[in-house]
């Protein structure tokens, strides 16, 4: 209860708490960070209690039959049916199956990262996970170009595409999905309701055009574990946000983990505004009700973990 109020008054006054920051829960210093190697073996462990992000990363063709009746997972009330375009986009084994890397990178979407030349570094890490299609081309200097794996919320389509309305919606589309090549995109298909027009046009492209991308949808029981997880240890949060989901799923294939593009804030520790996204003009929500997410708590979290070496996060200029 007490990470509780703090992520509330966090929520109100983030103005203010950063301009006290000073020692407090923002602070993080990347000089002199080294990776505390047992404690990432333990919170490995302590993850795959709840989940094992091998097998919850995605469900397999096996999992279900075409006209499969499903209740979205944070809408049970609701319900999905398994097509016979999503069937045959499911995977036949997790694509993340006996895949172990070394240092992996978890690339949030805040403003953060522009001017801080990150881009080198980030792709010089074993593998790299990235959120919601964020496009990358136009910011590689900051942000890098290297896709391993890269979520898609089905309302990017509405966001970022247009709704695919008209033809150069769907042909930008197609080609942010090739430039990926095969690596996997993880579409959240099964959490709540409201999406699933867009699910079957992403589908119904990427079967039209024969991309090579490999589709991955997370398990029923992802989001419930993974709460689980970090509920356990006093962290309060009523939906992971993808960023934080993605961390907690990386744990299980890397030792090291590098988060950048992780500031929920609306100015950095000068004063400096950030925006919410590096790339477009979307506004901080969470402020309000209207967000599920405790980004704020999240980011505390991870700022815990990252002076205890078990993870680092970068928040400045990569030199
Ligand atoms: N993020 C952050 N600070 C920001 C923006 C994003 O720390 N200012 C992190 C969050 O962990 C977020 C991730 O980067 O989940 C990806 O950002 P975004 O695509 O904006 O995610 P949202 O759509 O806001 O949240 P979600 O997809 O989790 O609903």
């Amino acid at each position: 209860d007490g990470e509780l109020c703090l992520s509330r008054s966090l929520v109100n006054s983030s103005d203010k708490v950063i301009r006290k920051a000073g020692s407090s829960v923002f602070q993080h210093s990347v000089e002199g960070w080294k990776i505390n190697s047992s404690l990432v073996l333990e919170i490995r462990k302590n993850i795959l209690r709840f989940l094992d992000a091998e097998r919850d990363v995605s469900v397999v063709k096996s999992s279900f039959k075409p006209g499969d009746v499903i209740h979205y997972v944070l809408d049970r009330r609701r319900t999905l049916n398994i097509s016979h375009d999503l069937h045959s986009l499911l995977p036949e084994v997790s694509p993340m199956k006996n895949r172990r890397f070394k240092t992996c990178a978890v690339v949030g979407n805040s403003g953060i990262l522009l001017e801080s030349g990150c881009g080198k570094e980030i792709d010089s890490h074993n593998f790299v996970i990235r959120c919601n299609l964020a496009p990358v081309v136009e910011f590689a200097a900051d942000v890098g170009t290297k896709s391993d794996f890269i979520t898609m919320n089905p309302s990017v389509v509405q966001r970022a595409f247009g709704g695919f309305r008209n033809e150069s919606d769907r042909e930008k589309f197609v080609h942010r999905l090739s430039m990926l090549n095969d690596s996997v995109l993880w579409i959240p298909a099964f959490m709540v309701k409201g999406g699933e027009k867009h699910v079957e046009w992403v589908n119904a492209l990427i079967i039209k055009n024969k991309l090579k991308v490999r589709t991955a949808y997370p398990s029923l029981r992802l989001i419930h574990a993974v709460r689980g997880y970090w509920l356990t240890n006093k962290v309060p949060i009523k939906r992971p946000s993808t960023g934080l989901l993605m961390y907690t799923l990386a744990t299980r294939f890397c030792d090291e983990i590098h988060l950048y593009g992780f500031w929920p804030f609306p100015k950095d520790l000068n004063g400096k505004a950030v925006k919410y996204h590096y790339y477009d003009d979307l506004k901080y929500r969470y402020f309000s009700n209207a967000s599920p997410h405790r980004m704020p708590l999240e980011f505390k979290t991870l700022n815990v973990l990252h002076n205890r070496g078990a993870l680092k996060l970068t928040t400045g200029k990569c030199i």
